[in-house]
């Protein structure tokens, strides 16, 4: 209400000319097709937004959920807007469908915002979407999951996606159906590697890439990622990038860490515990030997008396045999004895 009447006013205050309008605590450049809101104390989006407006940018508000509903505008569609800018509007929700009144949106900034959900068809209806930035948009710790999710396949023509500083664990793996994609922006984040699988998409799709701060592994498992960094030109940022781990290559610029040095622990681990193995195996076998050695004696005697007790026992079979045998015990004469 309070919104409205302001309205009115800068209404009354540029009288007699329509494309003066603008709603309250905005300002509006009809030449450039500029509308900005900024640091309003109201909740929501501004209704009454000029049907001209080509780069619209609402900061600061405190705007929770954006919905199917959110850019009706007076009733209309914003049909000339290009470029939408919805930083620090502690955003949470997005809901289906939230953008499908801007059938030309190309440009969107949701930075600096505290989203936990996203729609699965959010982004339905927004065709042309090539720029889309999500900058530290994530609530804690959300990212991970919230990036890798179902809405990704539905912005199909993202050409441009920029995710720092969401504190992601790995890089996305949803991110490698972007069949368009040109250029990715994960900065600032806790990915230590890219595999084997994601350096070939990478390099086949030929994606600019920025990725420094990372706290990469320089190890044994990322030998294809560090080869690819030091021998292409896609990594942007490739000079700042640096060694996290292991503890002696911390620091250490990745442009110049030597081949040599890309080990790992577990890989020495294994090996020295094969040796252990090795040398245990061999001294059982040597102590085995030497008792087999100086009990040659007894060795001896206790194969004499097992071969008595076999023959001993041989000679017994034997007899019993001969009984079964015998045609007025038994019929079955081809078959042994099974218990005695
Ligand atoms: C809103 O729509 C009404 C009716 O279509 C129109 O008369 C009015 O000028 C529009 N307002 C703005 C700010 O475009
Ligand atoms: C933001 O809006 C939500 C719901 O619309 C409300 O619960 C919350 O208190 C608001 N926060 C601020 C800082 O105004
Ligand atoms: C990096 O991201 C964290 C949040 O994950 C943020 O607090 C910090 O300011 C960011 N640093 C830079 C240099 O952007
Ligand atoms: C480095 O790149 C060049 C040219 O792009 C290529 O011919 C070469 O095989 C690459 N080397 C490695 C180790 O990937």
């Amino acid at each position: 209400e309070n919104e409205r009447a302001g309205s009115r006013l800068m209404w009354l205050l540029v009288p007699g000319n329509a494309t003066a309008w603008c709603p309250l605590n905005c300002s509006c450049l009809r030449e450039t097709g500029l509308v900005q809101c900024h640091f309003l104390t109201l909740q929501g989006i501004p209704r009454e937004i000029p049907h001209w407006v080509q780069n619209l940018s609402i900061t600061g508000r405190n705007l929770t959920t954006l919905q199917a509903s959110s850019f009706i505008n007076n009733g209309t569609q914003l049909s000339n807007l290009t470029t939408l800018l919805l930083t620090n509007n502690n955003v949470q929700t997005i809901r289906p469908l939230a953008f499908h009144q801007l059938p030309h949106l190309v440009t969107l900034d949701l930075s600096f915002n505290d989203l936990h959900s996203i729609a699965k068809d959010a982004f339905t209806g927004v065709a042309h979407l090539q720029v889309l930035r999500l900058n530290q948009a994530f609530r804690e710790a959300e990212g991970t999951r919230l990036v890798d999710d179902q809405w990704l396949k539905n912005a199909k023509s993202l050409k441009a996606l920029e995710v720092s500083g969401n504190g992601l664990q790995a890089f996305p793996a949803g991110l490698l159906k972007l069949d368009r994609l040109q250029v990715l922006n994960i900065r600032n984040n806790s990915i230590k590697l890219l595999d084997e699988a994601t350096v070939s998409w990478l390099k086949h799709r030929n994606v600019w890439v920025y990725l420094s701060p990372n706290p990469l592994a320089c190890d044994c498992k990322s030998r294809e990622m560090i080869f690819w960094i030091r021998n292409t030109t896609q990594v942007l940022d490739s000079q700042s990038l640096r060694c996290f781990s292991p503890e002696s290559l911390n620091g250490t610029h990745v442009l110049s860490v030597a081949p040599d040095a890309l080990k790992c622990l577990n890989e020495n681990l294994e090996t020295a515990s094969y040796v252990f193995f090795g040398i245990v195996l061999a001294l059982i076998g040597l102590i085995f030997l030497m008792v087999l050695y100086l009990n040659r004696r007894g060795i001896k005697r206790w194969l004499n008396n097992f071969r008595e007790a076999c023959r001993d026992q041989m000679e017994g079979y034997h007899y019993r045999y001969e009984q079964d045998t015998d045609p007025r015990r038994s019929n079955a004469t081809a078959l042994p004895p099974d218990t005695p």
